[in-house]
């Protein structure tokens, strides 16, 4: 067993933004602390998967990770499980994989030095608490950040759709104070971030009151970001539709540096199965927020998120979905299967949908959004456009960065990272553009 405090770690994390945001925070935590991050898994004496739990593969996926964290000389690292299967499966966790040392909820990360301490000592080192207190105020400032940074601004999730752990591994929403974001997008600006995207489980659901004691919406939080010096770019996600507020829809039209780009998942063409999903929104109402969007700022890009054979799904109802993606069209979105989570009143549901008629709906929906994203990409081919360089290419010399619309570009440039140049776009594929620098910026 590991008797002794680690030197070295590596933090790996799963699933959406908010855990690379957590992810992010645990590493500043524990260098805080003194030890140091290793870009290899395979030296680190701390190793930390933080993980997901929103499908069954990715919980198996996790299962597998672990078991391949023991060495070729029979040592391993301490292992830390954090994250969404951290909270949903807590003791059994160490039961399933004995070699499990610590076992950390997304609520209770900053409590993973006393975990470490703990079991460096061979003790049980187990925390899923939901503290009333947050989290956020018990961690380090901010030490590192590139161009592009995440800024978690709400938890958690009160909707219960009826497919959703979320609501389990997250707990209530709850909303992070007015101050604190405005301190830590402050602090994320002067490590050199120029785009800050806000996150939430539903970030709309995001309110708070400001400095002058008024009650804010995330519009409100948009506006005052777009003030700040040094920011370009202001992003959010995910929405939810219930959410999505006049006032939001307005600030699309009216925020300079909030930028052209919606994630807002209806899950469903049907308002049948939207029903038994429980998502508390019809179809009607979702388009007609498309169409408040789309006049607001006519050049938005929109993204969404579904899910195909949900128990009972017709295929009448199958094809309601693909009707919604005709007629929103897409430029771009994900879409998955759908897996029946424990604990959730949709896995109790009875036609559960087999998978073989899943892969086919799947694979037909997947073929409609990949020539929606391709189509929204080609529609730039010709133009020139900001691109945000972000990162380092394959190739020499080769850089990439995001336009406006979250598409990512590759151009040869002798720019850096960090930078916003103006690219003129050559070609699109579904998935990337390629382009040519303009000028550099002057700023
Ligand atoms: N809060 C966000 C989504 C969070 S989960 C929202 O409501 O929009 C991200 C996506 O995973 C969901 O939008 C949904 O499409 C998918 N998802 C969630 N639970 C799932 C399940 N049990 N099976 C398949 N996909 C699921
Ligand atoms: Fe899950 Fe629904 Fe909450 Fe999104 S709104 S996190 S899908 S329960
Ligand atoms: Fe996964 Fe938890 Fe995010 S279940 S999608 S990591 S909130």
């Amino acid at each position: 067993m590991n008797s002794q405090i680690p030197k070295t770690f590596h933090v790996k994390s799963f699933g959406c933004q908010m855990n690379v945001y957590d992810g992010a925070r645990m590493t500043e935590l524990l260098e805080a602390e003194g030890m140091k991050a290793s870009a290899d898994v395979g030296a680190a004496d701390l190793v930390v998967l933080n993980t997901c739990h929103i499908r069954e593969r990715a919980v198996d996926k996790i299962y597998s990770d672990i078991g391949r964290l023991r060495r070729d000389d029979g040592s391993r690292p301490m292992i830390a499980v954090a994250g969404c299967v951290a909270q949903a499966e807590g003791g059994e966790i160490p039961r399933r994989a004995p070699i499990v040392d610590i076992v950390v909820g997304p609520q209770a990360y900053h409590r993973l030095p006393e975990l470490v301490a703990k079991a460096g000592r061979g003790e049980p080192a187990l925390d899923t608490d939901m503290p009333i207190e947050s989290k956020f105020g018990e961690l380090p400032a901010r030490r590192r950040q590139g161009p592009s940074a995440f800024l978690t601004i709400q938890e958690g999730c009160d909707k219960f759709c009826t497919y959703c752990v979320v609501p389990y591994t997250r707990g209530a929403e709850v909303s992070r104070g007015w101050s604190a974001i405005l301190d830590e997008a402050r602090a994320l600006i002067d490590l050199g971030a120029k785009e800050i995207t806000l996150l939430g489980q539903n970030v709309n659901a995001w309110t708070g009151e400001d400095e002058a004691g008024r009650i804010q919406g995330m519009d409100g939080l948009a506006r005052a970001l777009d003030r700040l010096n040094g920011l370009e770019r202001i992003r959010y996600m995910t929405s939810h539709p219930s959410d999505m507020t006049d006032g939001l829809i307005r600030a699309h039209a009216e925020v300079e540096k909030l930028m052209p780009f919606l994630h807002l998942p209806v899950q469903s063409g049907n308002d049948r199965v939207l029903k038994a999903m429980n998502r508390s929104h019809a179809i009607h109402d979702y388009l007609d927020i498309i169409d408040r969007v789309r006049a607001a700022r006519p050049d938005i890009a929109i993204s969404g998120d579904f899910i195909v054979g949900f128990p009972g799904e017709k295929d009448s109802e199958f094809e309601d979905t693909l009707k919604i993606v005709e007629a929103v069209n897409y430029a771009q979105a994900y879409s998955f299967k759908y897996s029946p989570r424990p604990g959730t009143p949709a896995a109790d549901m009875d036609e559960q949908v087999p998978a073989e008629l899943m892969d086919e709906r799947l694979q037909r929906l997947q073929a409609l959004i990949n020539q929606q994203q391709l189509e929204f990409n080609q529609a730039i081919v010709g133009r020139r456009t900001s691109v945000l360089l972000e990162r380092q290419g394959k190739k020499p010399g080769q850089l990439i960065g995001k336009t406006p619309w979250l598409q990512s570009v590759h151009l040869e440039t002798t720019a850096v990272v960090g930078d916003m140049v103006e690219v003129e776009i050559l070609s699109a594929g579904p998935n990337s553009l390629a382009g040519a620098e303009f000028m550099k910026d002057a700023a």
